[in-house]
């Protein structure tokens, strides 16, 4: 169950309770034997990953770039005016020509079918880096950051308030298979993805997690552990903007909706973060992890390309889950 040789990381759809937990350990023993321990492991030497990016990024591109290169590797970012990405080349031709230059591929696509043409026709694994669907990467960094503030993740009650987008979606199909209870609380019009709810309700039964939808923020926050949010409007969302900040009146975590948390409530953001969804009071007070969660979005990809290409194992304990 822990092999990802060859294979794509598109989602976190198809991976089970065991890989992810697998992904999350090795994150955690890079980051203590890189970071705590200055040891120099070097998996990725002689490796070369292309980054394509049809959209901006800080921390998908720099977490990607120093990562790879702090395991010896080598990285190369591509966006559409450097290749001839689906303009004079059409996408799938363009797999089959960094596979032979490259190990793995991570792209940051408009759409997500983009990426599955990708995989399709590439010959070396491909890493979602954000699509309009999902954005698994930051998943995984979000774990291994609650992870590391509470010591456990099984049992949490986990509260979304905002659009039920990508970061929406990621979390739908990971958190029931690591015993993370979801309360998702959306606008109406907003929810997440109908075949995802269906996929989401069969992870949690199998797991014996709850998933609950409401479009009442203080319902979803009753009692929770962790609240995440987004942005209300995404990349690509822009001209739905005066629409979008009309819809999600009510939807901004502040001091008021915190109140009806857990005592040991925890903020989480994916960011770039904007001041509609998360007051400052909220964004820099002591509760909120996202800078820690910004970095760990450097351990936890350098997990994920080191395990498609090589068979690095960790060293340090397996975590208490
Ligand atoms: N959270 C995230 O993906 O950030 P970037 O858009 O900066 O990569």
């Amino acid at each position: 169950p822990y092999s990802f040789v060859d294979e794509t990381f598109l989602s976190m759809k198809g991976r089970n309770e065991l890989e992810i937990k697998h992904l999350l350990w090795i994150a955690a023993d890079l980051k203590e034997r890189i970071k705590k321990w200055n040891e120099t492991i070097r998996p990725l030497e002689g490796k070369s990953v292309a980054m394509i990016f049809q959209k901006r990024s800080t921390r998908t591109r720099v977490s990607t770039e120093t990562g790879v290169a702090l395991l010896g590797g080598h990285s190369v970012f591509l966006t559409e005016s450097d290749i001839h990405l689906g303009v004079s080349e059409s996408l799938a031709d363009t797999a089959r020509v960094l596979s032979g230059f490259v190990d793995v591929i991570l792209a940051r696509v408009n759409v997500h079918d983009d990426l599955k043409t990708l995989a399709k026709n590439a010959s070396v694994p491909v890493v979602n880096g954000l699509s309009d669907i999902f954005h698994p990467l930051q998943i995984l960094a979000d774990f291994l950051t609650l992870q590391e503030h509470y010591g456990y993740l099984h049992g949490l009650n986990l509260a979304w308030v905002g659009d039920g987008n990508n970061i929406t979606h990621s979390l739908m199909m990971a958190a029931p298979k690591v015993g993370i209870n979801l309360n998702i609380a959306t606008p109406k019009g907003y929810e997440p993805h109908t075949d995802l709810r269906k996929a989401c309700a069969e992870f949690a039964e199998e797991h014996g997690t709850s998933v609950n939808y409401t479009s009442d923020p203080r319902e979803a926050c009753a009692g929770a552990n962790v609240i995440v949010t987004d942005t209300w409007v995404s990349m690509g969302q822009e001209t739905e903007a005066q629409k979008r900040l009309k819809d999600f009146k009510g939807y901004q975590v502040n001091d008021e909706l915190v109140k009806v948390a857990a005592d040991n409530w925890t903020f989480l953001h994916c960011l770039p973060r904007k001041p509609y969804e998360v007051s400052d009071e909220v964004f820099y007070s002591d509760h909120s992890l996202v800078w820690q969660e910004a970095e760990n979005r450097k351990w936890t990809v350098m997990a994920v390309i080191a395990s498609l290409v090589t068979d690095l194992e960790p060293e340090i304990p397996v975590p208490k889950w």
